[in-house]
């Protein structure tokens, strides 16, 4: 009797657990997602970040990130992000299914607050390649929010594009060695976004000129920091390819 309750306690304290990351680079992997407290860009600001993985089961996962940056007002200061392990390495001309859902919102925002919630997927000419390393070919966002003012990289090439039942906006532009190619959100916050993916990568191959046999490599989800102060909180997201 008293083994089977500390069995029983020791599972409670397990499922109420949450990880908190806290370093620079810190990363925690758990269902089919890798959770970054990615902060590539401190060097431009002041301030602090942590990420936290709240559960993940399979292709699911929930997990917030609480910031507060300063200084240097368009330059990115992190990206904390959720990495698929298991959604790559299909051609963007032989995908049969890209289910993505994500519901999110922000608990705490500063009034100042500068940021985007996006998703940053990478695809190149090999079948596997790490993002934005030299094997990315072109680095495709879909910003669910942008706010403060803030723009992605380039300029933007067309508005008014209707795509998963919103319209979107289109900024293209080249960093490093590959293309940005970036759809904003025209109607504001989407907080709860379920669509099959498949749409935005054919918009690009019938209109942007990129090829059906770029492979996707990487799809990363998560939130562009340049100032201010938040609690963002994913209560579920979800991605699969095949
Ligand atoms: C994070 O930065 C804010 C603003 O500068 C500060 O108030 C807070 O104490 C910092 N938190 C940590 C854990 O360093
Ligand atoms: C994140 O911010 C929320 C809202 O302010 C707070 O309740 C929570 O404790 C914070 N989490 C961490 C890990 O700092």
């Amino acid at each position: 009797m008293f083994r089977y309750i500390a069995l029983a306690f020791g599972a409670l304290q397990l499922a109420s657990a949450a990880t908190v990351l806290t370093g620079q680079y810190t990363c925690d992997t758990a269902g089919d997602y890798t959770l970054c407290n990615d902060q590539w860009g401190i060097a431009n600001g002041v301030g602090n970040q942590t990420s936290t993985l709240i559960s993940a089961s399979g292709d699911t996962i929930s997990w917030s990130t609480n910031y507060t940056w300063a200084n240097n007002e368009n330059d990115v200061k992190t990206y904390a992000n959720v990495l698929s392990n298991t959604a790559n390495g299909v051609q963007i001309g032989s995908i049969s299914s890209f289910p993505t859902a994500w519901t999110w919102d922000y608990e705490t925002e500063s009034s100042d607050l500068r940021a985007d919630v996006s998703y940053d997927m990478w695809t190149g000419t090999a079948e596997s390649g790490t993002a934005a390393s030299s094997s990315s070919s072109y680095e495709i966002m879909i910003w669910l929010s942008g706010k403060g003012g803030i723009q992605p990289v380039g300029s933007l090439q067309t508005s008014g594009i209707s795509l998963a039942g919103y319209t979107w906006n289109l900024w293209s532009g080249t960093t490093e060695t590959w293309t940005t190619m970036s759809f904003v959100s025209a109607d504001g916050d989407i907080t709860s976004f379920s669509t099959d993916l498949t749409p935005f990568f054919q918009y690009l191959v019938d209109n942007q000129g990129v090829s059906s046999s770029q492979y996707i490599q990487a799809i990363q989800t998560g939130t562009e920091a340049f100032t201010g102060t938040a609690n963002l909180v994913t209560s579920s997201f979800s991605v699969s390819l095949s």
